[in-house]
């Protein structure tokens, strides 16, 4: 594969609210992925991630991939109350219509979200870099936590890297309140440095309630290990309250710096798909 290169943007925000984008050189004949994360304001980097797609199909491009480390709406990926609109179905007809080629994500709930793509799509995972990162830190007899059966593989990957071991929570969200119900297991966690670890944190009531848990039955500390922190509203005090002293993400979302860079597994995916 030849040598990698950027291209320049043109982007700005009309005074009305409106969006531009500009390609400011020719992609004509390339392979050009679009790296565009869909964190909050989800809406708003999604309209940018489609702009940029089809001002690239446009110019040419022989191959469009749409990398999106954190896919907003993949969580609502069936009507699971009547009429409820399947919101992870419109973006992938929207990504795809848009002339992305390949659809590339990292850490989602469930790959259920991926079956509405034509086009190749993978949901690509961050946690033997996360688990990596976490086999530096100065842990005594570390578990592996994981807070609903959806983390499972999750937690599976981290416990093998760090040769420890793992278990899983049961967790049910109401539909309609969206209150998080965990209920524990008969594991003994006494003297154990716990790792919480889940695709992503957006309220943090799932990792608080998995952390409390854990502390009643014996944690000497909690830690949470997710992909994506969203930390919405006052999340980061919500995890506070319930005990989780320290909070490793990575850098799928701009904010404050993270410790894991999910740049590797991108560009290992890309190298294999093109
Ligand atoms: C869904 O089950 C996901 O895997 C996460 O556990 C969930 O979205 C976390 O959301 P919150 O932080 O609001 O509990």
């Amino acid at each position: 594969m030849s040598e990698a290169r950027s291209v320049e943007l043109e982007h700005k925000v009309f005074p009305d609210g409106e969006t531009y984008i500009r390609l400011t050189e020719s992609v004509s004949g390339e392979r050009v992925a679009v790296v565009q994360s869909c964190y909050p304001p989800q809406n708003t980097n999604l309209v940018d991630l489609l702009f940029i797609l089809d001002a690239a199909k446009d110019m040419g491009a022989k191959k469009t991939a749409a990398v999106v480390p954190y896919f907003a709406y993949a969580r609502q990926d069936d009507a699971y109350r009547s009429g409820e609109a399947v919101s992870a179905r419109t973006i992938a007809r929207l990504v795809e219509t848009a002339g992305a080629s390949h659809f590339l994500t990292v850490d989602i709930p469930s790959n259920k979200a991926l079956r509405f793509f034509k086009i190749h799509s993978e949901n690509l995972t961050c946690m033997k870099l996360m688990a990596e990162y976490l086999r530096t830190l100065p842990l005594r007899r570390p578990f592996v936590l994981a807070p609903d059966d959806g983390a499972i593989s999750l937690a599976e990957t981290v416990s093998k890297v760090l040769g420890t071991d793992h278990a899983w929570f049961e967790k049910s969200r109401d539909k309609v309140t969206g209150t998080v119900t965990t209920s524990g297991k008969d594991v003994d966690l006494t003297d154990r440095d716990v790792i919480i670890v889940d695709d992503v944190i957006s309220t943090g009531k799932t990792i608080a309630n998995t952390a409390r848990i854990a502390k009643k039955q014996g944690a000497q500390t909690v830690m949470a290990a997710c992909a994506h922190l969203i930390l919405a509203g006052d999340a980061e005090q919500t995890l506070r309250t319930a005990g989780v002293t320290q909070v490793v993400g990575t850098d799928s979302i701009e904010a404050e710096p993270r410790p894991v860079s999910i740049a590797p597994v991108l560009a290992e995916a890309l190298r294999r798909i093109w």
